[in-house]
């Protein structure tokens, strides 16, 4: 095993992250001192520790003299004073700046000048904690996730005056253990809970517009999207779920005002009333959904009907015209192929950042729905499509459309008007968000997207979404969301509109 860049590491706060940051390094080699001011909070992590290493040596993960070793290196700390010979110091205590300050106060006057000293906070400001301290310089964000040895990811933050070398000894403990280190400059949500609000905030506003349902919403994402060939694990309402609105919420609230009110991450007021409401989620047995067993209850969907005559369909001019007229008959419709529709026909439109009622302006919207084209929806190519109608649309075009695009098995999602169906908007902000955290140079386009990739689990990284995607097209889609609602959340990033103008990826640095 090579020498790690610290040998002996103290961990102060050991809670859930403390006891994960613990193990990580222990793992890795080094020493850890373990203190918390709750004494029965160490010794309750030991026991936490040696239960961990003895399963993993019982499932031959660890040898046993492995496991033995690595619980001899963890020695717990009665009081501060005893971190004074560790070179890093690493706290996960309470979240509150006037604690952690302190914290830091009392290790700086026990620790050597050359010691490291780092915060695993989430959302307080590494600025704001190394104002205080004497020696700023040492003083950088160390933001693990939960559960710290399984989320191969960390976040190294530094200051205005956190030194180069500190960071950079802080990734090689990171790469040493195993993990990815991606450097992040001080700013509120860092990378990860940064580049996140897209997910969540704008489904939340789709909720909000009566777009559609929760379980409708997170379909589409799952099982409509597709990003290097799949989709979100869990949808918007399932992950809200699982995190629970007693924490998301409060972030969501501190990401949006530490930016100024910054209209890409306007909270919804459908959180908080359902915060205020104690439904936060499945540690509560019930948030979006109700849970039985640990298990949400999600209400099956109904089957699609069949036609009993297939329906004359008219394909309005548009990118993916060709495409949907192949599909249209692939299913066994008859295409109509004038110039406009006929007194009959079922008008299908594919708009891309626009709502159906924009996209149906030179036609008869009664007869009018349009459908989501922004990942694979051929005859056979996809588990799910969205169709989406106007207010005039009347009920049996719905049902004929519904019916129609079901009729190779695929699941079809029908939701009320909305610029961008439910996908484009929710991808279109994700990747905006990311190119805007590579213009404020808060980190590097490859550390955004392995950072959202192992933080998230999303499918891919903001920018190579968009590169999937295309930078034109995603601009494009913004611009349409932009003019339809008139909110400054969809106004296309810099970083985003200047690639796709040139043509370039949106992971080119320049
Ligand atoms: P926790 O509540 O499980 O553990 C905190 C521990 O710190 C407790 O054992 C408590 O006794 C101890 N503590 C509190 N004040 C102390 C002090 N002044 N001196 C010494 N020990 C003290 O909390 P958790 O979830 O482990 O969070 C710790 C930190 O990690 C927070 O800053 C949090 O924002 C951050 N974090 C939490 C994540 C999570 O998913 N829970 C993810 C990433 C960061």
């Amino acid at each position: 095993m090579k020498t790690p860049p610290f040998k002996t590491i103290g961990v102060v706060g050991s809670g859930v992250m403390g006891r994960g940051i613990v193990q990580l390094f222990a793992q890795a080699g080094a020493t850890v001192r373990v203190f918390d001011n709750q004494a029965e909070a160490v010794d309750a992590a030991l026991t936490n520790l040696a239960d961990t290493f003895s399963k993993l040596a019982e499932k031959g993960r660890l040898s046993a003299q492995a496991a033995q070793d690595t619980m001899a290196r963890i020695l717990p700390a009665l009081q501060v004073s005893e971190l004074a010979d560790c070179e890093l110091v690493i706290e996960a205590i309470v979240e509150r700046l006037d604690v952690k300050r302190e914290l830091f106060a009392q290790l700086e006057a026990v620790l050597s000048d050359q010691a490291v000293l780092a915060s695993n906070t989430s959302s307080l400001s590494i600025t704001a904690i190394a104002a205080r301290c004497k020696h700023p310089e040492r003083i950088a964000g160390f933001h693990f996730f939960n559960p710290v040895p399984l989320m191969k990811i960390v976040e190294v933050i530094g200051g205005p005056r956190t030194g180069a070398d500190v960071l950079e000894r802080l990734c090689q403990a990171a790469r040493q253990a195993g993990h990815t280190a991606v450097l992040a400059t001080d700013a509120p949500g860092f990378i990860v809970n940064h580049a996140g609000r897209g997910f969540g905030t704008e489904a939340l506003k789709i909720l909000g517009e009566g777009v559609a349902d929760t379980l409708t919403i997170d379909r589409i994402m799952r099982e409509q999207v597709r990003l290097g060939g799949n989709g979100f694990r869990l949808g918007p309402f399932e992950l809200l779920d699982l995190t629970g609105l007693d924490v998301s919420h409060p972030v969501m609230e501190s990401i949006y005002r530490q930016f100024y009110e910054e209209p890409r991450f306007r909270p919804s007021a459908i959180a908080a009333q359902r915060s205020a409401a104690g439904l936060i989620g499945r540690k509560v047995g019930e948030g979006f959904y109700r849970y039985v067993d640990g298990k949400a209850l999600q209400a099956d969907e109904p089957t699609a009907s069949t036609l009993t005559a297939m329906p004359t369909v008219w394909v309005a001019p548009g990118p993916a015209a060709a495409e949907l007229a192949s599909l249209v008959e692939a299913l066994g419709a008859h295409l109509e192929s004038g110039p406009e529709p006929s007194a009959q026909a079922l008008i299908v439109l594919s708009p891309l950042g626009l709502d159906a009622t924009t996209a149906c302006r030179h036609w008869d919207a009664r007869r009018a729905v349009a459908i989501d084209t922004l990942f694979p929806f051929g005859y056979k190519a996809c588990q799910r499509r969205t169709l989406m109608s106007t207010p005039a649309t009347l009920s049996e075009t719905r049902a004929t459309a519904q019916a129609l695009f079901s009729a190779d098995g695929a699941r079809v999602a029908m939701i009320r008007d909305s610029a961008g169906f439910v996908s484009q908007r929710i991808v279109a902000l994700i990747v905006a968000i990311g190119c805007e955290i590579a213009q404020n140079r808060i980190a590097s386009p490859q550390d955004i997207d392995a950072a959202v990739r192992l933080g998230l689990g999303y499918p891919l990284g903001p920018l190579s979404m968009g590169d999937e995607i295309g930078p034109a097209k995603v601009v494009e889609i913004l611009r349409g969301l932009h003019a339809v609602s008139g909110d400054p959340r969809y106004r296309p990033s810099l970083w985003l509109q200047r690639r796709a103008q040139l043509g370039l990826s949106l992971l080119q640095d320049d």
